[in-house]
């Protein structure tokens, strides 16, 4: 069978309107702007902040920006993946509310939780169902309204997470442009250092989980760290070794947006050019699945077709990858 490439041919997001900054946490953790600033390289973050609003909410708008700009009918829409560890139920799945509040009516839709790395894996996921010339038009979205499940008298966690999603449309490739190669890895020895320990059914929702605080985060930050440097720079040499790609044909490096000391490592390590590396983590701080379409999403004006981007991830789970590809526009 000959497969067709998928191409991202268009970018949404959303961000909620409510910037918290760092000297608003200042006010209610012992933390300070200078601490978050030199640590992790945030100044700010959106959060949500509007009664029951929720994921599938910022989902929802991330899809409406995208069917906007790319002047695209909801009712064309054949398929909706929405990468998320914050859905708004167990179940139903955030996709199917989110595609609800966008007029989609056509299309199939189920979430994908592989924490950060979760628009990805929902990336190659969405873009098989292209390549096999089952669908035309997917939506694939990193949503994450962190808020929900952050414990804000946790300076350890509280500084680092915002809310926010963006959304992309993958169709065929006219040009054979779009998405090449991913190399992806999972390790649940990792669940110990980053999960949210209540509420699923190991720690099934009662008072003793809430006074325990089992449903907030919970992250052990110096091995997440070594292991984000580490996984997210061995698959983006890999990827890029196996499609003849060098630091200096690579247009840019898109990587995900947990901690700027993150980023230098892993460019560092590769020794990569800093300005071909997008980051918005001073304005977002770490949105989990939707920093990459974010990413996208903010730097859409400086993308030229045929510009070669690797896009790398590194979660909870642990979960990490790296996916190649060229802009299709
Ligand atoms: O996106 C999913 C994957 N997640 C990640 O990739 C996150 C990876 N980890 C990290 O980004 C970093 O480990 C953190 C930002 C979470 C923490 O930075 P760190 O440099 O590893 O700090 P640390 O945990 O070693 O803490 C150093 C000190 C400690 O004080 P003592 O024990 O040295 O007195 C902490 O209590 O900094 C203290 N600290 C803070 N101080 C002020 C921790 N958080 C804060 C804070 N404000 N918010």
């Amino acid at each position: 069978m000959q497969l067709q490439t998928a191409a991202i041919t268009g970018v949404g997001a959303y961000l909620p309107d409510n910037i918290v900054t760092n000297a608003d946490l200042e006010k209610i953790v012992d933390t300070s702007d200078e601490w978050i600033r030199t640590r992790t390289g945030i100044h700010q973050r959106h959060l949500m902040n509007e009664k029951g609003k929720a994921t599938s909410d910022m989902a929802a708008g991330a899809i409406k920006d995208l069917l906007e700009k790319t002047n695209t009918d909801p009712l064309d829409i054949e398929m909706v993946v929405c990468a998320t560890v914050t859905a708004d139920y167990n179940f139903p799945d955030t996709a199917n509310l989110a595609a609800m509040k966008c007029g989609i009516k056509k299309a199939f839709c189920f979430d994908l939780n592989a924490a950060c790395s979760g628009f990805l894996y929902a990336l190659t996921t969405g873009a098989k169902y292209i390549e096999t010339g089952m669908y035309k038009k997917v939506i694939v979205i990193g949503a994450d309204m962190m808020s929900s499940i952050v414990n804000y008298e946790d300076r350890t966690t509280c500084v680092i997470f915002g809310d926010g999603a963006g959304a992309v449309l993958l169709e065929p490739s006219s040009n054979d442009f779009g998405i090449h190669d991913s190399i992806f890895h999972g390790d649940g020895s990792g669940v110990e250092f980053l999960y949210q320990p209540g509420g699923g059914s190991i720690n099934p929702a009662s008072h003793d989980t809430v006074d325990q605080k089992l449903h907030y985060v919970h992250q052990n930050g110096k091995p997440v760290f070594k292991a984000a440097v580490n996984g997210m720079s061995d698959t983006v040499k890999r990827v890029m070794e196996r499609n003849k790609l060098t630091n200096d044909n690579l247009t840019w490096l898109v990587p995900h947006q947990a901690n700027l000391r993150i980023i230098d490592s892993v460019a560092n390590m590769l020794d990569f050019p800093k300005e071909k590396v997008m980051i918005t983590i001073e304005k977002f701080g770490n949105t989990t699945a939707g920093t990459l379409p974010i990413c996208l999403n903010e730097y859409e004006n400086q993308l030229k077709k045929g510009d070669k981007i690797v896009l790398t991830a590194f979660g909870g789970g642990f979960t990490w990858g790296s996916t190649y590809l060229t802009w299709a526009y």
